[in-house]
């Protein structure tokens, strides 16, 4: 069985992430959750209030940005450190997800970002999910995988993870930070997000998690036996 990479891209909060984990599991292979290097990024730049408008300043704050995956052992997931602090809770709450579009679309965040992923994937063996993983970061990809589901399916299970972390939250605000993002990631200049011409096309509106995952093994175990 030869190598390859897995190219998983969608829209937000359609379960892209959990299905590359679960994948990546089955395959033996490294996870990566390129929106968590894009939410990293964002925390740094919120945390020492560093604003878009800037070229230069935004250039000096991702010299100091060291990313890293580790696994942890205890829960089985890939989680992300930033400058050494594990932070994988701390991006996932709504402030960061009301910033992390408009940071994500800087042309200097997005070549940083995207040099670290392809580092990363040299060596194959890889399940990233994102935005632009089968159209920028790896055209070249064995198996591009676009995802989507409508978007009620996609605001309750956002809004089921949010709540548990921020109570407060309604699911007006969730349905409105979704397609908030939705827009700003299909309409930004760099790499905004498109199914790849060679990807699979999978709705996931009406599939259980295990009945997705079924199919994108047998994708994935198709494009290893050639
Ligand atoms: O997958 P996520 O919701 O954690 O991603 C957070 C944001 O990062 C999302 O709004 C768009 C951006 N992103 C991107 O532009 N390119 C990627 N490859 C991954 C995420």
């Amino acid at each position: 069985m030869r190598k390859i990479i897995v190219a998983i891209d969608g829209w937000s909060s359609c379960g892209k992430s959990t299905m590359a984990r679960q994948l990546a599991s089955k395959l033996n292979y490294l996870f990566i959750d390129s929106g968590a290097m894009y939410r990293a990024i964002t925390l740094f730049f919120s945390r020492n209030s560093i604003g878009l408008g800037s070229m230069d300043n935004v250039k000096q704050a991702l010299s100091q940005i060291n990313l890293e995956f580790v696994f942890n052992k205890e829960n089985g997931n890939t989680e992300i450190c930033l400058n050494k602090e594990n932070v994988e809770n701390l991006i996932r709450n709504f402030d960061i997800a009301a910033r992390v579009s408009e940071v994500a679309s800087n042309s200097f965040v997005r070549e940083f970002a995207v040099a670290e992923q392809q580092k990363i994937g040299k060596c194959k063996g890889i399940v990233m999910d994102g935005r632009d993983i089968g159209t920028t970061v790896f055209p070249d990809a064995e198996l591009k995988i676009f995802v989507t589901a409508d978007i009620k399916t996609r605001v309750l299970r956002r809004y089921k993870e949010l709540i548990l972390k921020s109570p407060e939250i309604t699911l007006d605000e969730v349905q409105h930070n979704l397609e908030a993002r939705d827009h700003m990631d299909s309409n930004r200049e760099i790499s905004p997000l498109r199914q790849a011409d060679d990807a699979l096309l999978l709705d996931n509106t009406n599939l259980t998690p295990s009945q997705q995952l079924d199919i994108v093994l047998n994708w994935a175990s198709a494009k290893m036996a050639v």
